[in-house]
């Protein structure tokens, strides 16, 4: 099977992101949002994301155009029928992807294959909503999706070995690096990377050091573009937080039980740079 239509159910940082590099691989590419008033909002983030790139001198403005000539925007779940392969960039949310993968189910053709840009939750589960688990798996992107190299590929219980040699095809296009994870939480990544933050904001809440200090601390002596509360702001806390609570539920392991203080930050609505105001406060 050739890929050439690329469905995004879900347009936050995520979904407008995956857009847009299917976009400028030459995907054609339908973006569902939740209702009409998203439409708009859908298509321009994607549009505005473009732009910048051309006034930075790394597109051409006709190539920005004729991506998004390939751009649609959808308020219906049925419109996405055309795509060969649809990425679910959704809240974390177990019963919410598998309605939607249910959904998607029953309006795709059989030989679509259904993947989740899920940071935590079971591969093997979100596809035993539909009949298709052969063509299911993760397919996790990073955050900026347009400039981080990898794609981790996830396999469930059920993925076929088709399946992944067809994603790891799409993730070559993409311009992403592709590792193959088993269905345990956390796969590789956030295996390594929510114990490492949820520490961060543990020890920031026990009063080891100023955000900046902590942050500046990891920076200066291990060379990572960014401290771990300001990345907690990036990837947005209450992201952060469902991804923790997720995998101490599924694993047991205390490594990833989340601080009091982000569950907090997380219910007056501190959500990182999506909100102006995490650990850090940020220009809108
Ligand atoms: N879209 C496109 N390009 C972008 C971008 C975006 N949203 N954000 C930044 N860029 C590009 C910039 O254009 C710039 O490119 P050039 O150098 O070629 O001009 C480059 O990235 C660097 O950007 P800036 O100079 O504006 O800013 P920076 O130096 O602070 O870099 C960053 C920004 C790339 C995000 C950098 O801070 C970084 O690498 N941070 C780490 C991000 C990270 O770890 N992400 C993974 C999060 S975990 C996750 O996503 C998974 C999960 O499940 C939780």
């Amino acid at each position: 099977m050739v890929v050439q239509t690329i469905g995004v159910v879900g347009c936050g940082q995520m979904g407008a992101g995956i857009a847009e590099i299917s976009l400028l691989a030459g995907y054609a590419v339908i973006i569902y949002g939740r209702n009409e008033d998203l439409r708009p909002a859908c298509r321009g983030r994607v549009q505005q994301s473009l732009q910048r790139a051309v006034s930075r001198g790394k597109l051409e403005g006709g190539e920005a155009e004729k991506a998004l000539a390939r751009l649609r925007g959808v308020a219906h779940l049925a419109e996405l029928a055309a795509a060969d392969l649809v990425i679910e960039c959704v809240a974390e949310d177990l019963a919410l992807k598998q309605s939607i993968f249910r959904s998607l189910d029953s309006l795709l053709r059989p030989e679509a294959i259904l993947a989740s840009n899920t940071s935590s939750l079971s591969i093997t589960e979100i596809a035993l909503a539909t009949r298709r688990p052969d063509r299911v798996l993760g397919m996790h992107f990073f955050n900026p999706a347009p400039v981080m190299r990898l794609l981790e590929l996830v396999r469930g219980l059920h993925t076929s070995d088709e399946t992944l040699a067809i994603a790891r095809k799409v993730g070559a296009y993409l311009g992403k690096i592709t590792v193959t994870a088993p269905d345990s939480p956390g796969f590789i990544v956030n295996r390594l990377l929510i114990p490492y933050i949820v520490e961060a904001i543990g020890a920031y809440e026990a009063g080891l050091g100023e955000a900046a200090v902590l942050d500046a601390s990891v920076r200066l002596g291990m060379g990572h573009p960014l401290g771990p509360l300001a990345l907690a702001d990036l990837i947005g806390l209450d992201v952060t937080l469902a991804i923790a609570d997720t995998l101490y539920q599924s694993s047991g392991n205390p490594y990833f039980k989340a601080p009091a203080l982000l569950r907090r930050m997380v219910a007056v609505g501190r959500l990182g740079r999506k909100t102006g105001q995490g650990f850090y406060q940020y220009q809108r």
